[in-house]
């Protein structure tokens, strides 16, 4: 099936006057054939938006204000926390998200909420903040609350997980293109930062397409693509799909975010010529590698200590520290099981920060004793290119899509892992793409 092409040339979000075609309605198979039609929900014309903010950024304005950022962290419910941004850029990051925040509460003066969730500080800059929304009133509201603090304000339209289908957010707003397009020109027309959003792919490309072309039209100014669809999480996440992603780069005129597949540095670049993004996301991988952005293999504890000097500065819930620190150990823990009890129950930065010392005292000492010694610039790749990095080194965390072959092949792996590989193994890093790469995904 073909799909709508944008002009190669990257343009401003929408052209002034007329907004471009936005289907109210999902659209039948043939979306490049229907009559554009002005949806209700646009009460103001562009030229009216952007006499009513006139300084505002557009498409890739916003994203060279943006510092054209390749690098970017996502959105991550309880782990893309001002601490851990603040890791994640010191290790080359060049834009983060938020968690997503529910904007419903968010936005409520009498909760709490708000004062436990949001957390940001000068150095924590770029920052896109996130929400998860179905009702424009309230989302705007949250939005405005910290509008002064946001480069941009994005939509979640990706979540795929049960409470959200409760919700009724995320990934299941993918039925509701009407809404979806309120959400987002509310914003568009009301608030004085830029709106973004985030979406999931469909089964059919040319759907995703116009999809991605109703949200822009709507006034969103950067669109990341996750390229996997609703379907697609938890043992069922598997790979997502780069050719949707250029699909829609190729289709609107707003930058893009490519999201999904991302284990290695090298995958970035990658990713950027396979899909011709404008910059690539990572998410679970920056968790268990949060140097991913600076190309640089490094040992766990080291990153673990650095993070805990920033959870010093910066109050950090202890349900993020210990979900960081059991990430960062995934690899580490299964040796050293004795340490882990002593993770689960440590409340205080300071707790935390001996349960590291010990597990750096082990893991130095299982490095000293590899022979011969780790090399970074020699590293052996199995057969379907996962690379063996020894347990106390930062890597992705490596998950295989059939429960049969689960069990089996994530022991092998978790072997493989713990041992030094043999040194006869032809190196090889160059991260071939035909591993059955998969990573879970919310
Ligand atoms: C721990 C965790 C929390 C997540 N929370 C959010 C979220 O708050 N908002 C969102 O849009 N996506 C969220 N996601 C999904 C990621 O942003 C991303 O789209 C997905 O994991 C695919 O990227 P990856 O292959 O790099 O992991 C989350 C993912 C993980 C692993």
């Amino acid at each position: 099936m073909t799909v709508p092409t944008r002009p190669a040339e990257p343009a401003a979000a929408a052209p002034a006057g007329k907004p471009a075609a936005a289907p109210a309605e999902q659209p039948a198979a043939t979306p490049a054939e229907q009559p554009a039609a002005t949806p209700a929900y646009f009460t103001l014309t562009e030229e009216e938006i952007v006499a009513k903010f006139p300084t505002r950024l557009r498409g890739y304005d916003l994203l060279r204000s943006l510092g054209s950022p390749k690098y970017i962290v996502a959105p991550m419910v309880d782990q893309s926390e001002l601490a851990w941004r603040m890791l994640s850029r010191r290790y080359g990051a060049q834009l983060c998200y938020t968690p997503m925040f529910h904007a419903k509460m968010f936005g409520d003066a009498q909760q709490k909420y708000f004062e436990e969730q949001w957390q940001t500080n000068e150095a924590d800059r770029p920052l896109v903040v996130q929400f998860c929304a179905n009702d424009p009133a309230a989302l705007l509201a949250a939005a405005r609350r910290i509008a002064g603090e946001a480069s941009a304000v994005d939509l979640n339209l990706g979540c795929p997980q049960h409470i959200a289908r409760r919700g009724r957010y995320g990934s299941f707003l993918m039925e509701e293109w009407d809404l979806v397009g309120r959400l987002i020109r509310t914003l568009h027309e009301e608030l004085a930062v830029p709106v973004t959003a985030k979406i999931r792919v469909f089964p059919d490309v040319a759907k995703t397409v116009a999809y991605a072309q109703m949200v822009e039209a709507a006034g969103a100014q950067i669109i990341t693509v996750h390229g996997r669809v609703r379907e697609q999480k938890g043992h069922k996440t598997g790979l997502a799909d780069w050719a949707q992603i250029r699909a829609v780069k190729e289709a609107v005129r707003v930058p893009v975010f490519a999201n999904g597949n991302i284990l290695y540095f090298e995958d970035i670049q990658r990713c950027l010529d396979a899909t011709a993004a404008d910059g690539v996301m990572s998410a679970e991988t920056n968790l268990y590698n949060p140097a991913l952005f600076s190309g640089k293999v490094l040992p766990t504890w080291q990153l673990a200590q650095e993070y805990l000097e920033i959870c010093r500065e910066v109050p950090t819930k202890s349900a993020y520290i210990r979900g960081h620190l059991f990430k960062l150990f995934r690899y580490s823990l299964p040796v050293h099981t004795d340490l882990r009890q002593r993770l689960v129950e440590a409340r205080s930065v300071d707790e935390f920060a001996a349960c590291v010392d010990a597990l750096q005292t082990r893991l130095a000492a299982d490095a000293a004793a590899l022979t011969p010694p780790f090399d970074p610039d020699n590293v052996q790749v199995d057969e379907f290119g996962y690379r063996r990095y020894p347990h106390w080194i930062c890597q992705p965390a490596l998950r295989f899509e059939h429960d049969k072959e689960h069990s089996s092949s994530k022991r092998l792996l978790n072997e493989a892992l713990a041992t030094p590989a043999p040194a006869d193994q032809a190196p090889d890093s160059s991260g071939d793409a035909k591993r059955p790469r998969t990573t879970d995904s919310s």
